[in-house]
Protein backbone atom coordinates (compact mmCIF):
# COMPACT_ATOMS: atom_id res chain seq x y z
CA UNK A 1 0.00 0.00 0.00
CA UNK A 2 2.84 2.12 1.18
CA UNK A 3 5.56 1.28 -1.24
CA UNK A 4 7.89 1.28 0.86
CA UNK A 5 11.95 0.32 0.24
CA UNK A 6 12.42 0.77 3.91
CA UNK A 7 14.63 -2.20 5.93
CA UNK A 8 12.82 -1.46 9.57
CA UNK A 9 10.70 1.22 9.39
CA UNK A 10 7.51 1.72 8.72
CA UNK A 11 7.62 -2.59 8.11
CA UNK A 12 4.36 -1.78 10.56
CA UNK A 13 1.94 1.27 9.45
CA UNK A 14 -1.27 2.24 11.20
CA UNK A 15 -3.35 4.27 9.13
CA UNK A 16 -6.27 6.35 10.66
CA UNK A 17 -8.62 8.46 8.92
CA UNK A 18 -9.26 10.92 11.63
CA UNK A 19 -8.21 10.59 15.41
CA UNK A 20 -7.94 12.96 18.09
CA UNK A 21 -3.47 12.62 17.92
CA UNK A 22 -1.29 10.29 16.71
CA UNK A 23 0.85 10.57 19.91
CA UNK A 24 -1.97 9.13 21.68
CA UNK A 25 -2.31 6.03 19.41
CA UNK A 26 2.00 5.69 19.31
CA UNK A 27 1.93 5.82 22.94
CA UNK A 28 -0.74 3.18 23.22
CA UNK A 29 0.47 0.77 20.79
CA UNK A 30 3.87 1.73 22.11
CA UNK A 31 2.61 0.28 25.77
CA UNK A 32 1.17 -2.38 24.07
CA UNK A 33 4.53 -3.69 23.03
CA UNK A 34 4.37 -2.21 19.24
CA UNK A 35 7.91 -2.98 17.63
CA UNK A 36 10.39 -0.32 16.90
CA UNK A 37 9.85 1.21 13.38
CA UNK A 38 5.78 0.89 14.19
CA UNK A 39 4.32 4.19 12.23
CA UNK A 40 0.66 6.06 12.56
CA UNK A 41 -0.39 8.17 10.05
CA UNK A 42 -3.87 10.18 9.84
CA UNK A 43 -5.56 12.11 7.42
CA UNK A 44 -6.62 14.38 9.99
CA UNK A 45 -6.05 15.05 13.71
CA UNK A 46 -8.90 16.49 16.31
CA UNK A 47 -6.76 17.59 18.88
CA UNK A 48 -3.22 17.45 17.63
CA UNK A 49 -0.71 18.87 19.89
CA UNK A 50 2.63 20.62 19.60
CA UNK A 51 5.08 21.54 21.91
CA UNK A 52 4.30 23.61 25.33
CA UNK A 53 0.90 22.32 25.16
CA UNK A 54 0.00 24.39 22.33
CA UNK A 55 -2.52 22.51 19.77
CA UNK A 56 -1.48 21.52 15.91
CA UNK A 57 -3.78 22.33 13.16
CA UNK A 58 -4.03 19.05 11.70
CA UNK A 59 -6.96 19.42 8.90
CA UNK A 60 -7.83 16.74 6.89
CA UNK A 61 -5.77 15.45 3.92
CA UNK A 62 -3.95 19.06 4.16
CA UNK A 63 -0.50 18.30 5.61
CA UNK A 64 1.47 14.90 7.28
CA UNK A 65 0.18 14.12 10.09
CA UNK A 66 2.88 11.35 11.53
CA UNK A 67 4.46 9.42 14.24
CA UNK A 68 6.87 6.84 15.00
CA UNK A 69 7.52 4.62 17.53
CA UNK A 70 11.54 3.88 18.39
CA UNK A 71 13.06 2.12 20.73
CA UNK A 72 16.57 2.85 20.82
CA UNK A 73 19.79 1.43 22.70
CA UNK A 74 20.70 4.80 23.95
CA UNK A 75 20.93 6.56 27.25
CA UNK A 76 17.64 8.96 27.95
CA UNK A 77 20.13 11.99 28.01
CA UNK A 78 20.86 11.92 24.06
CA UNK A 79 17.01 12.00 23.18
CA UNK A 80 17.44 15.27 22.14
CA UNK A 81 19.63 14.00 19.46
CA UNK A 82 17.19 12.33 18.08
CA UNK A 83 14.45 15.28 17.47
CA UNK A 84 17.59 17.28 15.76
CA UNK A 85 18.12 14.40 13.92
CA UNK A 86 14.71 14.25 12.36
CA UNK A 87 15.30 18.17 11.79
CA UNK A 88 17.96 17.52 9.46
CA UNK A 89 15.75 14.80 7.64
CA UNK A 90 12.63 16.96 7.00
CA UNK A 91 15.41 19.64 6.22
CA UNK A 92 16.92 17.30 3.51
CA UNK A 93 13.45 16.40 1.98
CA UNK A 94 12.15 19.81 1.66
CA UNK A 95 15.45 20.22 -0.01
CA UNK A 96 16.09 17.85 -2.28
CA UNK A 97 12.00 17.80 -3.16
CA UNK A 98 11.74 21.35 -3.99
CA UNK A 99 13.53 24.62 -4.77
CA UNK A 100 13.11 25.75 -1.61
CA UNK A 101 15.45 26.68 0.85
CA UNK A 102 14.75 25.17 4.62
CA UNK A 103 16.18 26.90 7.71
CA UNK A 104 16.09 24.89 11.20
CA UNK A 105 15.26 26.59 14.22
CA UNK A 106 16.01 25.14 17.49
CA UNK A 107 15.35 22.85 17.94
CA UNK A 108 12.73 21.79 15.63
CA UNK A 109 11.09 24.29 13.72
CA UNK A 110 11.34 24.14 9.51
CA UNK A 111 11.20 26.99 8.42
CA UNK A 112 10.78 28.62 5.16
CA UNK A 113 11.21 32.37 4.16
CA UNK A 114 11.12 32.72 7.84
CA UNK A 115 7.74 30.91 8.35
CA UNK A 116 6.74 28.05 10.05
CA UNK A 117 6.45 24.78 7.92
CA UNK A 118 6.65 21.61 10.07
CA UNK A 119 6.78 21.18 13.82
CA UNK A 120 8.51 17.96 15.78
CA UNK A 121 7.09 16.59 18.99
CA UNK A 122 9.47 13.88 20.74
CA UNK A 123 7.90 11.98 24.03
CA UNK A 124 9.83 9.56 25.87
CA UNK A 125 9.50 6.83 28.04
CA UNK A 126 12.30 6.14 29.96
CA UNK A 127 12.82 3.95 33.29
CA UNK A 128 16.06 3.81 35.05
CA UNK A 129 18.28 5.41 32.62
CA UNK A 130 16.65 3.33 30.36
CA UNK A 131 14.25 3.83 27.29
CA UNK A 132 11.36 1.99 27.40
CA UNK A 133 10.44 3.84 23.77
CA UNK A 134 10.64 7.49 21.92
CA UNK A 135 7.48 8.27 20.16
CA UNK A 136 8.51 11.16 17.44
CA UNK A 137 5.70 12.66 15.96
CA UNK A 138 6.11 15.61 13.26
CA UNK A 139 3.68 17.81 11.71
CA UNK A 140 4.24 18.97 7.85
CA UNK A 141 2.03 21.85 6.44
CA UNK A 142 1.95 20.90 2.62
CA UNK A 143 -1.12 21.47 0.42
CA UNK A 144 -2.88 24.30 2.99
CA UNK A 145 -4.07 27.67 0.83
CA UNK A 146 -2.98 30.84 2.81
CA UNK A 147 -6.58 31.22 3.75
CA UNK A 148 -6.79 27.71 4.82
CA UNK A 149 -4.32 28.15 7.68
CA UNK A 150 -5.97 29.01 11.31
CA UNK A 151 -6.04 33.10 11.08
CA UNK A 152 -3.24 33.52 14.75
CA UNK A 153 -0.93 31.51 12.74
CA UNK A 154 -1.38 33.17 9.29
CA UNK A 155 1.75 35.78 9.95
CA UNK A 156 4.29 33.01 11.04
CA UNK A 157 2.87 29.84 9.29
CA UNK A 158 3.09 28.43 5.80
CA UNK A 159 2.92 25.39 3.92
CA UNK A 160 4.64 23.89 0.78
CA UNK A 161 2.03 25.03 -1.43
CA UNK A 162 2.17 28.45 -0.21
CA UNK A 163 6.08 28.72 -0.82
CA UNK A 164 5.67 26.65 -4.27
CA UNK A 165 2.28 27.43 -5.65
CA UNK A 166 2.15 23.73 -6.23
CA UNK A 167 0.46 21.17 -4.76
CA UNK A 168 2.74 18.54 -3.58
CA UNK A 169 1.58 14.29 -2.94
CA UNK A 170 1.44 13.68 0.06
CA UNK A 171 2.15 9.71 -0.04
CA UNK A 172 5.34 10.45 -2.16
CA UNK A 173 6.59 12.79 0.54
CA UNK A 174 5.95 10.59 3.30
CA UNK A 175 7.74 7.47 1.39
CA UNK A 176 10.75 10.00 1.03
CA UNK A 177 11.18 11.12 4.76
CA UNK A 178 11.01 7.04 6.12
CA UNK A 179 13.72 6.30 3.52
CA UNK A 180 15.61 9.34 4.43
CA UNK A 181 15.11 8.94 8.38
CA UNK A 182 15.57 4.93 8.67
CA UNK A 183 19.15 6.01 6.21
CA UNK A 184 20.03 8.59 8.93
CA UNK A 185 18.95 6.99 11.71
CA UNK A 186 21.23 3.89 10.90
CA UNK A 187 23.97 6.32 10.51
CA UNK A 188 23.66 7.56 13.52
CA UNK A 189 23.34 4.40 15.41
CA UNK A 190 26.55 3.45 14.02
CA UNK A 191 28.73 6.86 13.96
CA UNK A 192 26.79 9.11 16.36
CA UNK A 193 25.80 12.37 16.16
CA UNK A 194 28.87 14.41 14.84
CA UNK A 195 27.88 13.94 11.50
CA UNK A 196 23.86 14.85 12.41
CA UNK A 197 25.28 18.13 14.07
CA UNK A 198 27.04 19.57 11.48
CA UNK A 199 24.25 18.90 9.23
CA UNK A 200 21.70 20.63 11.33
CA UNK A 201 24.60 23.49 11.56
CA UNK A 202 24.18 24.14 7.82
CA UNK A 203 20.35 24.17 7.82
CA UNK A 204 20.88 26.00 11.25
CA UNK A 205 20.84 29.54 12.30
CA UNK A 206 24.65 31.02 11.75
CA UNK A 207 26.25 31.59 14.25
CA UNK A 208 26.52 35.40 15.98
CA UNK A 209 22.92 35.40 14.75
CA UNK A 210 21.04 37.63 17.40
CA UNK A 211 18.08 36.35 19.08
CA UNK A 212 15.57 36.21 22.12
CA UNK A 213 15.67 33.33 24.63
CA UNK A 214 12.15 32.57 26.38
CA UNK A 215 11.81 30.42 29.09
CA UNK A 216 9.62 30.06 31.73
CA UNK A 217 10.99 32.02 33.70
CA UNK A 218 12.82 34.43 32.15
CA UNK A 219 13.71 36.40 28.64
CA UNK A 220 16.70 38.12 27.56
CA UNK A 221 18.30 39.02 24.30
CA UNK A 222 21.54 36.61 23.52
CA UNK A 223 23.41 35.55 20.20
CA UNK A 224 23.12 31.70 18.68
CA UNK A 225 26.57 30.38 19.18
CA UNK A 226 25.77 26.58 17.77
CA UNK A 227 24.57 23.32 19.39
CA UNK A 228 26.20 21.07 21.60
CA UNK A 229 27.52 17.49 21.56
CA UNK A 230 24.19 16.54 23.43
CA UNK A 231 21.69 18.90 21.14
CA UNK A 232 21.34 21.20 23.57
CA UNK A 233 21.44 24.82 22.15
CA UNK A 234 24.69 27.04 23.05
CA UNK A 235 24.07 31.10 23.25
CA UNK A 236 26.06 33.43 24.24
CA UNK A 237 24.33 36.20 26.29
CA UNK A 238 25.72 40.00 26.71
CA UNK A 239 28.51 39.50 29.04
CA UNK A 240 30.16 36.79 26.82
CA UNK A 241 29.20 34.00 28.30
CA UNK A 242 28.45 30.89 27.06
CA UNK A 243 24.94 29.05 28.14
CA UNK A 244 23.22 25.71 27.34
CA UNK A 245 20.02 25.52 26.79
CA UNK A 246 17.54 22.21 27.23
CA UNK A 247 14.38 23.58 26.87
CA UNK A 248 12.83 27.07 25.74
CA UNK A 249 12.02 28.96 22.55
CA UNK A 250 13.96 31.05 21.02
CA UNK A 251 12.41 34.63 18.57
CA UNK A 252 14.96 36.16 16.22
CA UNK A 253 14.86 39.62 14.62
CA UNK A 254 14.36 40.20 10.98
CA UNK A 255 17.22 41.00 9.52
C1 LIG B 1 5.56 21.75 17.41
O1 LIG B 1 6.15 22.39 16.54
O2 LIG B 1 5.12 22.33 18.41
C2 LIG B 1 5.40 20.26 17.24
C3 LIG B 1 4.24 19.89 16.36
C4 LIG B 1 4.09 18.39 16.20
C5 LIG B 1 2.84 18.00 15.44
C6 LIG B 1 2.79 16.54 15.13
S1 LIG B 1 1.52 16.10 13.98
C7 LIG B 1 1.76 14.40 14.30
C8 LIG B 1 1.98 14.29 15.79
N1 LIG B 1 0.70 14.20 16.49
C9 LIG B 1 0.49 15.26 17.27
O3 LIG B 1 -0.53 15.45 17.96
N2 LIG B 1 1.54 16.10 17.21
C10 LIG B 1 2.58 15.61 16.31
Amino acid sequence: LWGLKTNWLGKKIIHKDSVSSTQVIAHQAAQENAEHGTIIIADEQTSGRGRMNREWHSANGKGIWLSMILRPAISPYLAPQLTLLTATVLADVVNSCTTLKPLIKWPNDILINNKKTAGILTEMQAEQDQIQYIVIGFGINVNQKRDELPEDLKRKATSLKIETKNNWPIKELIQEILQTFENTYDDYIAHGFPEIKSKWESYGFKTGKNITIKTLREQYEASFSGIADDGALLVKTKDNTVKKLYSGEIDWFQE
